[in-house]
């Protein structure tokens, strides 16, 4: 089979349409014939080599954790889940040589649910990586209905979702993107949009219950005159200075710093999965590559400005 790999840290250039063996499936594993994967801005940091203190001795690897495909093999203990089956998972993107940007990949059932007929392949495939972390950082900053969140980056991968979600939880949004997200931000229906080419959201005169920064941009201390007295500031780039905050605020302070960390799991994925199928969701994909596209599409996200979420397709609709 197919699939994306590198041998070396480097850019795009790094970049190998490779041909591999087959993958077999250990304890709790499936094959899957990958249909779509998603890009995140973790694909190019690692193949920079930005985690190689977490990756040492791990190369060559692939590349791309989230997906969405077929079940062609089930290995022993795989219960839930069988050969033929549509479905929807996420590889540990730090623990796995093995990506999902292929015509095949090895995963654990354990991150894997069932696609809904309902639910194509490539919105699917958006859902898990960024999905999971908007999920995650909007709970653990104990958001709840009627509170003012402020989302940051808000047309990206994780703040699109973001936006949705605490839209959905009945919250008030104010959703902040450059010029060029406004059109596709207006598409999530924040209560309000921010372009921040215009107007500088950290001198905002307004309290936020939370503060979800997407883009890593910004730091506590610039923010936490937006927070409300009990309000909690979320960031998804979190440095030692963010955890020393979170650690110190925990003792002297109700405002809070959540430092967002992605766990990858099944139960988040299976909420995703859930408010998609149900409308409550959309889609979040911009656009739709090629498998040859990949070395191109990560040199654009890792510019920085992406919009939504970048799909790529490995193979047709089955
Ligand atoms: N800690 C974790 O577990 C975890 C999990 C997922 C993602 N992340 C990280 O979180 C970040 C966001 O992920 P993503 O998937 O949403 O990436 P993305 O799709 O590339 O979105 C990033 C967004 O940041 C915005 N941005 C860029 N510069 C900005 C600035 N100076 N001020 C405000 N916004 C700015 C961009 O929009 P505009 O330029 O149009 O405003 C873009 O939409 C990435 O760095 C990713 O690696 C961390």
């Amino acid at each position: 089979m197919k699939a994306w790999i590198f041998r070396r840290y480097g850019g795009p250039e790094v970049l190998e349409w490779a041909e591999l063996p087959d993958p077999v499936p250990g304890k709790g594993e499936m094959v899957v014939r990958v249909v779509a994967a998603a890009l995140n801005p973790l694909d190019w940091k690692l193949r920079e080599g930005h985690f190689r203190w977490m990756t040492t001795g791990r190369l060559p690897r692939g590349v791309g954790y989230d997906y969405a495909g077929v079940v062609e093999a089930a290995g022993e203990g795989v219960t839930r889940l069988k050969p033929g089956d549509a479905v929807v998972g996420i590889v540990n993107p730090m623990a796995a040589r093995n990506g999902t940007m292929a015509e095949r990949v090895c995963a654990t059932e354990a991150l894997a649910t069932a696609k809904p007929a309902s639910l194509s392949f490539a919105d699917a495939a958006a859902l898990p990586g960024a999905g999971i972390t908007a999920v995650q950082g909007l709970r653990d900053a104990g958001l709840a209905a009627g509170q003012r969140v402020l989302v940051v980056g808000a047309a990206g991968g994780v703040g699109s979702f973001a936006v949705q979600l605490a839209k959905d939880a009945g919250a008030h949004v104010t959703a902040v993107a450059s010029a060029a997200g406004q059109a596709f931000l207006s598409t999530l229906a924040p209560d309000r949009g921010i372009d921040r080419d215009r107007e500088n959201w950290k001198a905002l005169d307004e309290r936020f219950d939370v503060v979800f920064d997407t883009s890593g941009t910004s730091t506590f201390g610039e923010c936490r005159a937006l927070l409300a007295p009990a309000g909690a500031y979320v960031n998804t780039l979190p440095g030692a200075a963010l955890y020393l905050w979170s650690w110190w605020l925990r003792l002297a302070s109700r405002q809070r710093c959540v430092p967002v960390m992605e766990r990858p799991n099944r139960a988040d994925l299976e909420t995703l999965v859930r408010l998609a199928t149900s409308g409550r969701l959309q889609s979040a994909v911009t656009r739709t590559g090629r498998f040859d596209e990949v070395p191109d599409l990560e040199r654009e996200m890792a510019a920085g400005h992406n919009q939504g979420k970048i799909v790529v397709r490995f193979a047709p609709d089955p």
